[in-house]
């Protein structure tokens, strides 16, 4: 019984060396195509991205509905934007602040494109800690003390420029890249 078991014990060894040897080859092969997988994932990774950031880098808004006193939202970069269309007496609200005095000083015209002073166009990212603010748009009409924007969830309050001037808010609204196009306004 012995010698028996001393025979079959190479016999036993040989058959678990060849099974470890094929299951390392099997490794070795399945970490070459996982290493082929990783090396070309980047790259359609990357390019995905690419086409990503192509398609979101601008965004076209035609604002020819958006009548005095109105604004809109829409998408840029994954972020809302407002589109506004100033009336008279909001340009008037805006100009007559003394800039200086304010938290965030700037004038309605440096926020804005020349000869289009009543197209106000500004992120809506509350500058506090991100909430959209109201704006007069989807019925609303609550629009802060300054009769521009109010951001809810804090209480600042925003002026016919998008200046923050009441409230937690650090700074003016964002005004974006853009340019207009005749009724095409161009983001990004
Ligand atoms: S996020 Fe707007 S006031 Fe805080």
């Amino acid at each position: 019984m012995a010698h028996d078991a001393s025979i079959d014990t190479p016999a036993v060894s040989d058959g678990e060396g060849v099974r470890r040897r094929d299951f390392i080859n099997i490794a070795a092969v399945s970490a070459a195509g996982a290493g082929a997988v990783a090396v070309v994932y980047p790259l359609i990774s990357q390019m995905s991205a690419s086409a990503d950031v192509l398609a979101e880098s601008s965004t076209e808004v035609d604002i020819s509905a958006v009548e005095p006193g109105q604004a809109i939202k829409a998408i840029f970069r994954k972020q809302p934007v407002f589109l506004r269309n100033l009336k008279p007496e909001e340009i008037q609200a805006a100009n007559k602040v003394d800039a200086a005095s304010l938290r965030d000083p700037q004038t309605l015209k440096e926020r804005t494109k020349e000869g289009h002073e009543n197209l106000l166009i500004t992120m809506g990212v509350c500058t506090h800690l991100g909430c959209i603010p109201l704006g007069p748009f989807d019925g609303n009409t609550v629009l802060g003390e300054f009769g521009g924007y109010f951001c809810p969830c804090h209480g600042s309050h925003y002026d016919t420029a998008g200046r923050i001037r009441k409230g937690p808010a650090p700074k003016n609204l964002q005004v974006p890249e853009y340019e207009i196009d005749g009724t095409v306004v161009k983001i990004g």
